[in-house]
């Protein structure tokens, strides 16, 4: 077990960015930890008599079951709302909710749709927040992404990891922020209206020259694909931009993961997707089932790493 540092408490964890690099790593390391403590089913209850609220705006399987059943194994109580089960859906402002579930809880993951809304709900919250997914940023993800890329891969920072597809969406993002972090190489492959936010560009450059990070940017899938360890992808379509769908179907197709994409990463190179998955669109059937995908891997690692971030900021 690693010692729990005091500075951890209380934090939010909005964006990738709100932690330096050293407490990214030390949430990997506690990751790895309490994985192998569920694997031999050491006892690690951690948050014995704290109670989570778990918020949803959006659809969500993955970070909805990861959480409440991480925070079974420690030992805590998750309650799960959909903004209809609460006043909020009612017209109750942000505001009061997050004063109100600040009461009765210990920490609130919210899903919701702008980044903007999070953060106001986070400053009137009087416990820590953890980001379940906005528009922009998908932070839970990209905590589970590199404990996922660092044992598949043996280390996070000699692995080449290309991303093709949404540029400009919560994972990518979310991951640009933890390459840079990490010291990481990683090649985002997105049409050009698509890139990647310029302002978490210009800032992910800046922790990148801290990091010795390597993060490129370009509009040639196949280009991307060559040498690469780790072929990331993610939906065309995300929640909230279904009013784009034709405009998107069409950028897209040259960036969906087929075998000819696949067939020119490293013979070793695995496949990563954050699902839902949208088979036939940006990946093939054959390969999110193949020997090759280390995608279930990384839906399980949501719970080890959410688990992880939970028993350090809930102390
Ligand atoms: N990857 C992810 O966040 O999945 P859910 O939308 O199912 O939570
Ligand atoms: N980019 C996707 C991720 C889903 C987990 C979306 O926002 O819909």
């Amino acid at each position: 077990m690693i010692p729990i540092p005091k500075t951890l408490k209380n934090r939010n964890l909005l964006r990738i960015s709100d932690f330096t690099p050293s407490e990214l790593k030390l949430v990997i390391e506690h990751s790895q930890y309490l994985k192998s403590c569920q694997y031999e089913r050491t006892e690690h209850r951690l948050l014995i008599d704290r109670t989570i609220a778990l918020l949803f705006e959006k659809p969500s399987t993955r970070t909805r079951v990861s959480f409440a059943a991480g925070i079974a194994h420690l030992g805590g109580s998750a309650l799960n709302f959909s903004t209809p089960d609460l006043q909020l859906g009612n017209g109750e402002s942000l505001r009061d909710t997050a004063l109100v579930l600040s009461r009765y809880v210990d920490g609130i993951v919210f899903r919701t749709f702008s980044h903007a809304k999070l953060e106001q709900f986070a400053e009137s919250s009087e416990v820590p927040v953890i980001n379940g997914l906005t528009d922009t940023h998908h932070p839970c993800q990209a905590l589970a992404d590199a404990l996922t890329i660092q044992e598949h891969c043996g280390s996070f920072k000699d692995t080449k990891i290309a991303f093709l597809g949404d540029g400009e969406n919560n994972v990518c993002h979310s991951l640009i922020e933890i390459c840079s972090a990490l010291g990481g190489s990683l090649v985002v492959a997105s049409p050009s209206e698509y890139m990647p936010a310029e302002k978490i560009r210009q800032e992910s450059s800046l922790t990148a020259a801290t990091t010795g990070a390597k993060i490129e940017y370009t509009d040639d899938a196949r280009e991307a694909a060559t040498g690469a360890d780790v072929l990331y992808t993610d939906v065309w379509i995300s929640m909230g931009r279904e009013t784009e769908i034709e405009e998107r179907r069409s950028a897209f197709v040259p960036f969906g993961i087929d075998e000819s994409i696949f067939s020119l990463a490293n013979d070793h190179a695995v496949l990563m997707h954050c699902l839902p998955a949208r088979i036939g669109e940006e990946i093939t059937e054959p390969l999110l089932y193949g020997p090759q995908s280390a995608v279930w891997d990384q839906a399980e690692n949501r719970m080890h790493a959410q688990k992880a971030l939970l028993s350090l900021i809930i102390q």
